[in-house]
């Protein structure tokens, strides 16, 4: 089977302001210097999208938000509607990151709806799963990904497009990543669980993976069987990193 090009997406999560378009520019000034062979997103605040979006017109640099809401429109203060991304520019969405589960209280109930929504509003969600550290040492990691996988991902994604990104919170800008095998054993799970949910056509959908991924250590996690690209925090900030673990891809 041809293997679909790999994903490597920033999450800048709360940091950036339009100063730091700088970094988005060089970047873009690179990408057009060479080609690279995988796809390019970058995940800034809301406050940013349109202006990152405009900066990086006409290059392979794919915008998305980092959490919409699972409603359409309404009194929801303080919320963002995934049709609001998608008109200022953003064609992803992050949903279900760890950082909207553990700190805003999101089941995966909410994370599926979440996921349903971005999907109406034609954004392809990035829908995140992962174990606590306690999870991962008391033996239930695959077990608990499978779950998440199961309940997060909505039966309307079936035939859309979207990612999956396994991202285990303890290797969240700790330093810290599993092993390879690790690795490659939750992704194969994770692979499992979505054909078990949407069936064979969800194959080719990219499984990334997240936590601590930096320039020296992408090329080798991006090897792993089944590692469709990295969802990447911190070294997505700085052009130069962001750029050398894309060239890892
Ligand atoms: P770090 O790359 O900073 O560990 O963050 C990973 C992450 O949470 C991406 O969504």
């Amino acid at each position: 089977m041809m293997q679909a090009p790999k994903l490597i997406a920033g999450n800048w999560k709360m940091n950036g302001l339009a100063a730091d378009l700088a970094e988005v520019s060089l970047l873009v000034d690179s990408l057009s210097k060479a080609a690279v062979n995988c796809r390019v997103a970058l995940c800034p605040p809301s406050t940013l999208i349109a202006r990152m979006a405009e900066t990086a017109d006409g290059s392979i640099v794919e915008i998305g938000g980092q959490d919409c809401s699972a409603e359409a429109k309404g009194a929801f203060t303080g919320d963002t509607s995934a049709a609001m991304l998608a008109d200022a520019g953003a064609t992803l969405v992050i949903v279900g990151h760890s950082e909207r589960r553990q700190g805003h209280g999101e089941d995966d109930a909410t994370v599926a709806a979440k996921a349903e929504a971005a999907s109406k509003a034609g954004l392809a969600p990035i829908v995140c799963v992962g174990e606590t550290l306690q999870q991962r040492e008391t033996g239930q990691a695959v077990e608990v990904v499978r779950r998440q996988v199961m309940q997060s991902l909505p039966l309307a994604l079936s035939g859309q497009s979207f990612a999956v990104a396994y991202e285990p919170v303890w290797a969240i800008g700790t330093g810290l990543t599993p092993t390879l095998a690790q690795i490659e054993e939750v992704h194969r799970a994770v692979r499992r669980a979505m054909i078990e949910r949407l069936g064979l056509g969800v194959a080719v959908v990219p499984i990334l993976y997240g936590g601590s991924v930096k320039p020296d250590n992408a090329a080798e996690i991006l090897a792993v069987p089944e590692v469709g690209g990295a969802l990447v925090g911190g070294a997505s900030l700085k052009a130069a990193d962001f750029l050398a673990i894309i060239r890892a891809a």
